[in-house]
């Protein structure tokens, strides 16, 4: 396997960051354990480190400490340039890389990409130590600014320099290509770059672009005032508000940022109200200058109103802080998750992947990582998308995970709830849904409900359910989301985050009922460990399972797991191992054992076995020495819900793991249930498994 990648770019302000982020999203897709280099940092992050350093570690979760992913700061390397000490630095260099491949599978190594006074020195030093780590590279061009013609030259002027230096180029990404450059770029790459080199052109994204409230914050040295929570409001404009208020807000476009001296009063209240308003467009933030505060009536006025709009005060005056403002550049950093999200996004659309993942790793990895896990659900989910109902409209965490969702192109959602109230949230939140791809239902007027009421009282009329009892049922958004996915009107329903798990999946066995072939509905969780995924279940649904629901529920848990990519060894959990112990308990789970063998003589299946003796490899190797799943297990069946449900929480709170689920199994449709302590995360995590569901 190749063990490294060189990505640089030939001048500054190119959006390096976006083609590193998107890299080391695809790469954690397929490589187990990645480290990130950057020879030669600037400490620019607000506790003077290395920013790009601390998002790669926090984000990705990487295994190196911040000191292993460089090996000098610029100020560094010029004096030892000036003491023409420069076998010392290369030396330098090789050795700290050295240590990262030694003990990683891969190292994603980010060039220098300075401003100003190095610029000059930047591309041949990237060039420099890349033939001497002996890496391919990944070369990034900057696209805002240019004509296609002056891109491509550019490109290939570079390319030239690579081959006199005989480092081999293994791709080209354009990025910030204004949008109608887009396809003559396309064709002029085609034309006249080499047919071997893969290509792509990642068009310009303003809010990519644009610094954050914070970033000017920071920028122009400001003290918080209101809207702390807002800071990740994107700036795309600003203006000076020094004339009268009328004639600001005629100025206002979406995203402005509003420069005003601290003690107009008139044009802070305007703004925060602007804001609101749906015949203005968002607003940014407000920065007072001149080292005025509002007076008192203005400050309580504000307080009540609990703005999202960010307002600073700075010390100097409205000239200055616009000058100031305008130097501010778009950086990512580790809290702005939205921004990642938007850069790995943009970097994958635009990207033919595959073919660069081919071409960087040759080799194909044993087992898979969580990331890996996650990293493919996601890409899979995104293959065809389908639309999901999520019927608790009320829970902000809902909310929140179907903007981070649609954001990510992953489905598209109905939400359920009072409109009123759900647009009333977001505005309180300050999240925007791509309306596109979203829709929002009451179930109580909707011109659905009486088609739904009728097909409801068709389905459970023997079941003593007459007209009014299912006009009543359906206004309820379980039952209503539930029949959206039975009609097909939906592909799946994820609900839960407020209400039991008996409320939420009932409808669904009440009238999706089980896939032909399949008499128990379970569920599975998939367990993120620290270096693999495994799959636990029942732990949500059935809690005395016979032996004959226990085989129905390994069966299915195996199927689950091969449609998650996960190979199934399927251990039949007791406390007891082999032929060692007796009781009705363990009776039960041989008995189910059996039923496993004689059904599917295809799925490796063992049990009774405890579960030190499924996944440790010692102990199942001295228990059952003969067994091909002890020591090994993928696949952990328990015997009942007390078991499950426990092991599963005691797994999750005591080593940290992500616990994906609970996926339910056997259903004829796809429906799945979120605990009430779910996070954000969680909530996107089940949908993008539901959605999964509904492709297969
Ligand atoms: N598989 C298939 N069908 C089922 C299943 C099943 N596992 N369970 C119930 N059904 C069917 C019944 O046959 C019945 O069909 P019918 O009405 O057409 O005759 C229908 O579903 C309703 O059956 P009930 O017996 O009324 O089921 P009930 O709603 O009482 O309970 C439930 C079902 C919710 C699954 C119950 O078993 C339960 O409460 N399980 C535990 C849930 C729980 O609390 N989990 C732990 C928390 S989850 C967590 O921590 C993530």
């Amino acid at each position: 396997m190749s063990k490294a990648i060189y990505v640089a770019s030939s001048e500054s302000n190119s959006g390096k960051s976006v083609i590193t982020l998107g890299l080391m999203n695809i790469l954690l897709g397929k490589i187990r354990k990645i480290a990130y280099f950057k020879p030669v940092i600037r400490e620019n992050g607000g506790n003077n480190k290395d920013i790009n350093i601390e998002t790669m570690i926090d984000h990705f979760g990487l295994d190196v400490t911040y000191n292993d992913c460089y090996a000098f700061t610029y100020a560094e390397l010029l004096k030892f340039r000036s003491e023409d000490n420069n076998a010392y630095v290369i030396d330098t260099i090789i050795s700290k890389y050295k240590k990262l491949e030694d003990t990683h599978d891969f190292v994603l190594v980010d060039g220098m990409d300075f401003e100003g006074e190095g610029a000059s020195f930047e591309f041949s030093s990237n060039v420099e130590i890349a033939k001497n780590l002996s890496i391919p590279l990944i070369l990034v061009a900057k696209g805002d600014g240019y004509t296609p013609d002056d891109v491509t030259r550019n490109v290939l002027s570079t390319m030239q320099i690579l081959k006199d230096k005989e480092v081999p180029l293994l791709a080209v990404i354009a990025n910030k290509v204004d949008q109608l450059n887009v396809e003559p770029l396309h064709v002029l790459f085609a034309q006249r770059l080499p047919p071997y080199l893969l290509t792509s052109i990642i068009p310009y994204a303003s809010e990519l672009s644009s610094p954050t409230m914070k970033e000017i914050v920071e920028g122009v040295d400001g003290k918080i005032l209101f809207g702390q929570n807002y800071l990740s409001n994107p700036v795309d404009h600003f203006i000076v508000g020094a004339m009268q208020l009328r004639n600001c807000l005629t100025h206002l476009e979406e995203n402005t940022l509003i420069v005003t001296p601290g003690d107009r009063g008139d044009i802070i209240i305007a703004m925060i109200q602007a804001n609101l308003s749906k015949n203005y467009p968002k607003v940014a933030g407000l920065v007072l200058s001149g080292g005025l505060a509002p007076d008192e009536p203005i400050i309580k006025l504000v307080e009540g109103l609990e703005t999202v709009v960010p307002i600073v005060q700075v010390q100097t005056g409205t000239f200055e802080t616009v000058n100031k403002v305008a130097a501010v550049k778009s950086r990512i950093y580790p809290e702005n998750t939205l921004k990642i999200d938007l850069a790995t996004n943009a970097f994958e659309k635009n990207t033919d992947t595959l073919s660069l993942i081919d071409k960087i790793v040759t080799s194909q990895p044993e087992g898979i990582t969580p990331r890996m896990f996650q990293y493919q659900m996601v890409k899979r989910a995104k293959l065809h998308k389908k639309h999901i109902v999520l019927p608790e409209g009320s829970d902000d965490r809902i909310l929140e995970a179907a903007a981070k969702l649609l954001k990510q192109e992953v489905v598209r959602l109905t939400i359920l709830g009072k409109k009123e109230e759900i647009e009333a949230s977001l505005q309180r939140l300050n999240i925007e849904l791509d309306r596109k791809n979203v829709t929002i239902i009451n179930p109580v007027d909707s011109p659905l409900l009486p088609d739904y009421t009728a097909t409801l009282y068709e389905l459970r009329k023997e079941k003593n359910v007459n007209m009014d009892m299912a006009a009543d049922f359906m206004k309820d958004g379980a039952y209503f989301g539930t029949m959206m996915v039975y009609k097909g009107d939906a592909d799946g329903m994820v609900s839960g985050s407020i209400n039991t798990t008996q409320h939420t999946i009932r409808p669904a066995l009440q009238f999706i009922k089980t896939k032909p072939g399949v008499s128990t509905v379970s569920s599975v969780f998939f367990m993120c460990l620290e270096d693999r995924v495994i799959v636990f279940g029942d732990c949500a649904v059935i809690p005395k399972p016979t032996s004959e629901q226990l085989a129905d529920i390994a069966i299915s848990s195996a199927e689950s797991s091969i449609m998650f990519g996960i190979e199934p060894k399927i251990a039949m959990l007791s406390y007891s191992s082999g032929s060692s112990g007796q009781g009705e308990e363990v009776e039960k789970v041989r008995r189910a054992t059996e039923l496993v063998k004689a059904r599917r003589p295809d799925l490796p299946v063992e049990g009774p076995i405890q579960y030190d003796a499924a996944v440790d490899p010692a102990v199942g190797k001295q228990k059952l020495p003969n067994s091909k799943v002890a020591g090994q297990a993928s696949v952990l069946i328990f015997p009942d819900l007390n078991t499950g449900n426990n092991t599963y929480k005691a797994v999750q709170r005591e080593t940290g793991a992500v616990a994906i689920g609970p996926m339910l199994q056997g259903l004829n449709k796809p429906v799945n249930d979120l605990s009430r302590g779910c996070t954000v995360d969680d909530i996107f995590n089940t949908v993008v498994i539901t959605a999964i569901q509904a492709q297969s």
